[in-house]
């Protein structure tokens, strides 16, 4: 990989093809080092922004809902273009009173007394998936593996008919960019915008469905609930819906594809999870930190501010980027070093505060059920192929890993 320009104000951490050209830890590491709190400098017609890659100041402005709102967007595809349509409706993008009561709803609907059914389907899907991998011998662990496990997760949750998962999938894919036909930064936003509005169209009926005839699914929870003493609207049960869909499946599929090379990376560490000597409650945890799956998210200040020494203006736009904060060394002992018996480990990859992940203990019950499923499954796992990554601004991982799996001789 080519290295770092000498002037890091030459970096553009919009553009997805900043993380094709340069390994993002190098430039974390200079980032962090020498402009925490970096001004990436306006381009091509968008404004510029700031970006914090410290993990005290990503966790602060997380928290601070006093000082950063969410409702000028909460990724720098919203924020550059000026705003998220979803403002007030959908539970990431609203802030106050709307934002608590809309998450309260949700909440009751994401408890882990709700989830029990979906997680012990999680658990027994993962291992069915796992053995499919083993059949193959040599497979894409992406593809063959962890392809349709979250997918169907947040469709049991939701509601979605089994013949429609195939199309969300392939839709969300393409609406956060990991998957689109184009290299073109231009052309892959307008792929991705129409992706966006064909999953708006699709809950639109399944939304209609729901309320003709409630059943026993998040949809129908949504669609009898009041809030602040009105029902909550049919499009707003819809942009939620799109919201749950496009935050629980890519996250959480990256974690699962990138937990392999990081395991088979190092052996001692899938030795101290084979053997027990780690547990996967831990395991799952730094998993999290090493993948990091989202890389960031963003915030638009309310009014000045001021982040170690530097003077933030009101209306700026400011990104917190979670793969920078997780391996921040003044937080992280050899934060460079997978080590999955690390306690504290409080890493930023659901971000913090009123905004933190509603889908945490969903994506855990994910990611742990694949850590036991290699752990009781597998003995060895060997990639044969350079693996494909995917290359955006906000979401980090392999979107193909051939990989050989060879089974425990006590399976
Ligand atoms: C919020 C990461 C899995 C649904 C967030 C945020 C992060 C995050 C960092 C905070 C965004 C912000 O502050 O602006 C992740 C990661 C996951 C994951 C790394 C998996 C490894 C899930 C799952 C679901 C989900 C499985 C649902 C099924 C949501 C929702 C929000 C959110 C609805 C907005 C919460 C709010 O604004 O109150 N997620 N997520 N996520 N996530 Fe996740």
């Amino acid at each position: 990989m080519p290295e770092l320009p000498r002037d890091l104000g030459e970096l553009d951490l919009a553009d997805p093809r900043t993380f094709r050209e340069h390994d993002q830890y190098e430039i974390w590491r200079r980032l962090r080092r020498e402009a925490p709190v970096f001004w990436n400098a306006p381009r091509g017609g968008n404004s510029g922004f700031w970006a914090l890659t410290k993990y005290d100041d990503v966790v602060a402005v997380y928290k601070d809902a006093e000082n950063y709102s969410s409702e000028r967007g909460n990724v720098l595809t919203t924020l550059l273009a000026g705003g998220d349509s979803a403002v007030g409706r959908m539970l990431a993008v609203t802030d106050g009173k709307r934002h608590q009561d809309l998450r309260n709803v949700l909440l009751k609907a994401f408890s882990p007394r709700a989830l029990a059914y979906v997680a012990e389907r999680v658990r027994a899907n993962t291992r069915d998936r796992v053995r499919a991998g083993l059949d193959l011998g040599t497979c894409d662990f992406a593809a063959d593996v962890a392809e349709k496990i979250p997918i169907n997760t947040i469709s049991d949750l939701l509601g979605v008919p089994d013949g429609d998962r195939d199309l969300l999938l392939r839709l969300t894919k393409t609406a956060l960019s990991s998957d689109t036909e184009s290299d073109d930064p231009e052309e892959a936003a307008e792929e991705s915008l129409m992706a966006r509005n064909e999953i708006l169209l699709y809950f639109d009926d399944l939304v209609a469905e729901r309320r003709a005839k409630p059943r026993e699914d998040v949809i129908s929870t949504l669609v009898q609930a009041v809030v602040d003493g009105r029902p909550v609207s049919p499009d707003d049960v819809v942009f939620n819906c799109y919201s749950l869909i496009i935050g629980g499946d890519e996250t959480s599929r990256l974690t699962m594809i990138g937990m392999v090379p990081a395991l088979s990376a190092n052996p001692d560490q899938w030795a101290a999870l084979k053997s027990g000597e780690v547990s996967v409650q831990s395991a799952v945890e730094e998993i999290l930190r090493w993948v990091s799956p989202a890389m960031h998210f963003g915030r638009t200040a309310v009014r000045d501010v001021t982040v170690r020494g530097q003077e933030i203006a009101a209306g700026d736009i400011v990104t917190l980027w979670n793969s920078a904060a997780n391996r921040d060394e003044d937080v992280f002992t050899d934060a460079e070093r997978l080590d999955l018996a690390r306690t504290p480990n409080r890493h930023a990859s659901f971000g913090y505060g009123p905004h933190f992940c509603l889908g945490a203990y969903l994506g855990r019950t994910e990611i742990g059920a694949m850590l036991e499923a290699l752990r009781d499954l597998v003995d060895e796992m060997h990639i044969t192929a350079e693996p494909e990554r995917l290359h955006s601004n906000l979401l980090s991982g392999i979107t193909s890993l051939q990989v050989k799996l060879t089974p425990r001789s006590s399976n």
